[in-house]
Formats: C-alpha cells, sequence, structure tokens
C-alpha cells in the first residue's frame, strides 16, 4: 500500500511520510513490520539486542541506531516487537528512566502474551507519562503490511487516532478496540485458543487417516469443507453464547458426543493417543449427564466455565 492509498481518517491529520518510525525488536515478526513502514516510505530506524539482524532493511533504506535509546529519540512512534513480555520491560524500563520517550513519543508494543502484562505493562507507561497503545498481531509475517493484515490495538485511543494512518502501514485492518490496555491480548489469546485447538484436530485427522494408509495430502483437499462450516458456525454459536439458549435445532449434542465415540473408538484400536478427544469427550459427557442431549453443542460452554 502506498501512503496515498491510505484509507485513514488521521492520514488527512497527519503527514504520513514525515513521521519517523522506530521498531525495536528485528526478530520475524520485528523485521516484517520494518519492511512494511519501508514499503509504505516511512523513515524507519532499526534496533535489536543483537546486532546483525536486518541489514536486508539497511538496504532499502532503514537506519541502525546505536542502541535503543538513540532509536526511540529518532522517531514520534516506536513500534516494540520481542519475545514476551520479560524481553520488553528488561528493553524499555531503562529507556523510560533515561526520559527517551519524553517529547509526547508513541509507544506501541506488539508483543504478546497475557492481559494482565499488557495492563501492567499501561500502568508502567502511564508512571512514566508514555503513551502507549498495546497490540496483537493476528497474521503471519507473511501477511503484515497487507489489506488482510489483522493487528488489534487496545490502550490510548488519541495515541490510535493520531497514527492510525501510520500504524495502517503495518495492516490495513488495524482495529482499536478499547481503552482497557488488556483487550488486544485478550482477543489474541481468544483467537489462538481457537487457532491451537483445531490445529491439534487437524492433525489427529492426518494421523486418524494415516493409521489406514490414507495419506495427509489425499484427506487435505477434502477438509475445505469442514473449515467452510466454522464461519457461520461460529455466529450462530456466539449468538446462543451469549442469550444463554443453546437450541439443537440443526445438530444435537447427543448425536454429536455418539460421533466423537466412534472417533475414539478408531483411534484407540489403532494405538493413537486420544489425550484431546478423550478430553472433548468428558466436557461433552458432562453436559449430557445434566440431561443437555437435545442442545446444540454450544451448551457445552457451561461445562468449561468456573
Ligand atoms: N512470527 C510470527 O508469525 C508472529 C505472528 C504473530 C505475532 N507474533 C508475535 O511477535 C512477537 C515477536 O515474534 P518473532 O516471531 O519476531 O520472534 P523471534 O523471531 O523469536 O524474535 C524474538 C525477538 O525478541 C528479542 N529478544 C528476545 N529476548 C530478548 C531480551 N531478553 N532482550 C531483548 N531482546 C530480546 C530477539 O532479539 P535477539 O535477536 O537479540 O535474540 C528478537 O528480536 C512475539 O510476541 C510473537 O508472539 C509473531
Amino acid at each position: 500500500m502506498t501512503i496515498s492509498e491510505t484509507p485513514s481518517k488521521a492520514s488527512s491529520q497527519e503527514a504520513p511520510s514525515a513521521v519517523p518510525v522506530t521498531v525495536l525488536g528485528l526478530g520475524n515478526m520485528g523485521r516484517a513490520l520494518a519492511g512494511a513502514f519501508l514499503s509504505a516510505g516511512y523513515a524507519t530506524t532499526l534496533w535489536n539486542r543483537t546486532p546483525g539482524r536486518g541489514d536486508d532493511l539497511v538496504a532499502r533504506g532503514a537506519v541502525h541506531a546505536p542502541s535503543a535509546a538513540d532509536a526511540v529519540r529518532a522517531s514520534a512512534l516506536t513500534v516494540v516487537s520481542l519475545v514476551d513480555y520479560d524481553a520488553a520491560e528488561a528493553v524499555l524500563a531503562p529507556l523510560a528512566e533515561a526520559g527517551a520517550f519524553e517529547g509526547g513519543r508513541v509507544l506501541v508494543n506488539l508483543t504478546s502474551d497475557t492481559p494482565e502484562r499488557s495492563r501492567s505493562a499501561a500502568e508502567w507507561a502511564a508512571e512514566h507519562g508514555i503513551a502507549y497503545l498495546d497490540g496483537s498481531v493476528m497474521v503471519p509475517t507473511t501477511v503484515v503490511g497487507g489489506p488482510e493484515a489483522l493487528i488489534f490495538y487496545s490502550g490510548d485511543r488519541e495515541a490510535f487516532e493520531r497514527y492510525e494512518g501510520t500504524l495502517r502501514a503495518l495492516g490495513a485492518r488495524a482495529t482499536f478496540l478499547d481503552e482497557d490496555p488488556g483487550l488486544a491480548a485478550v482477543y489474541d489469546l481468544a483467537m489462538l485458543d481457537f487457532f491451537y485447538t483445531a490445529m491439534s484436530g487437524l492433525i489427529h485427522a492426518f494421523a486418524l487417516a494415516g493409521a489406514d494408509g490414507v495419506k495427509a495430502a489425499a484427506l487435505a483437499p477434502h477438509l475445505d469443507t469442514i473449515s467452510a462450516i466454522l464461519p457461520p458456525l461460529a455466529g450462530a454459536m456466539a449468538a446462543h453464547v451469549d442469550a444463554g439458549e443453546y437450541p439443537g435445532d440443526l445438530g444435537n449434542l447427543a448425536m454429536e458426543t455418539a460421533g466423537i465415540d466412534h472417533i475414539l473408538h478408531m483411534s484407540r484400536s489403532r494405538g493413537l493417543d486420544v489425550t484431546v478427544l478423550e478430553a472433548v469427550r468428558a466436557i461433552a459427557g458432562r453436559a449430557l449427564e445434566k440431561g443437555h442431549g437435545g442442545d446444540d453443542w454450544s451448551r457445552t460452554v457451561e461445562e468449561i466455565r468456573p
């Protein structure tokens, strides 16, 4: 995306090419973020704990700062992408003590961790007078900077609105959630909860088919049938969960639990690990024992909650 195409009300308030930006952390994600800034024409300063990373970005016009403090002072906006919040704190604490963020500089922390860590980081930033946005990158590095790149933000609304055009260089789907700085992490972990349990199911399916000689590649083309069911299902089940009503008009727990039992039976007879399936069966089983066999699968949310 070029700057002139940036679809943002903020782009009319700021002159994006005049906003210098800094990226702290040049791992896989940090390099992708810095590359997206460069592609959109932003003057980009880089810093990484271990020297020697991001030389390709320097070849494209980025500048390596000699220290993290120099990097922060070079820009109005600093984006941080480190492995976790322990690393972020180790890098950021001395910078705040040195006053590197003075002058209204904005800190955008795109490091992933828990909501608690995000909220305490925001408190720390407030104590030091730093405008703080927390964020979660919801796409792989190859998608960063593109029209499909979803990045959640929460925290300082004014900072987001001021730099929305700049942040859209990292992902056109820059989404501000709330002033609660923990919410980007809540959305992140909820979506990753779905992702990792789905990945576990996918790999188990390959193992199950493989136990009877079916190559994963033979099964894979047909799995889009299952993935295509999920978007409408997510909307319908979300409505059930929010309403606390679980009508099993189209499919019900009793039928679906019988289906799980078939998968368990086949898996056990092939000697496959059934840890995850047994956990799924146990949750559904508790709902069945309470007489909810005619309800939709969404009823199981009641068995997950404390
Ligand atoms: N990669 C993805 O597809 C992806 C997708 C969505 C979100 N994310 C999130 O993006 C963040 C960065 O991920 P990544 O893939 O870039 O990880 P990565 O490639 O492993 O890079 C980790 C970065 O953290 C730095 N680091 C680690 N410990 C440090 C410390 N104690 N002090 C200073 N720097 C430290 C590393 O610096 P050195 O080079 O000095 O080791 C490196 O810059 C994570 O929170 C991740 O969850 C990643």
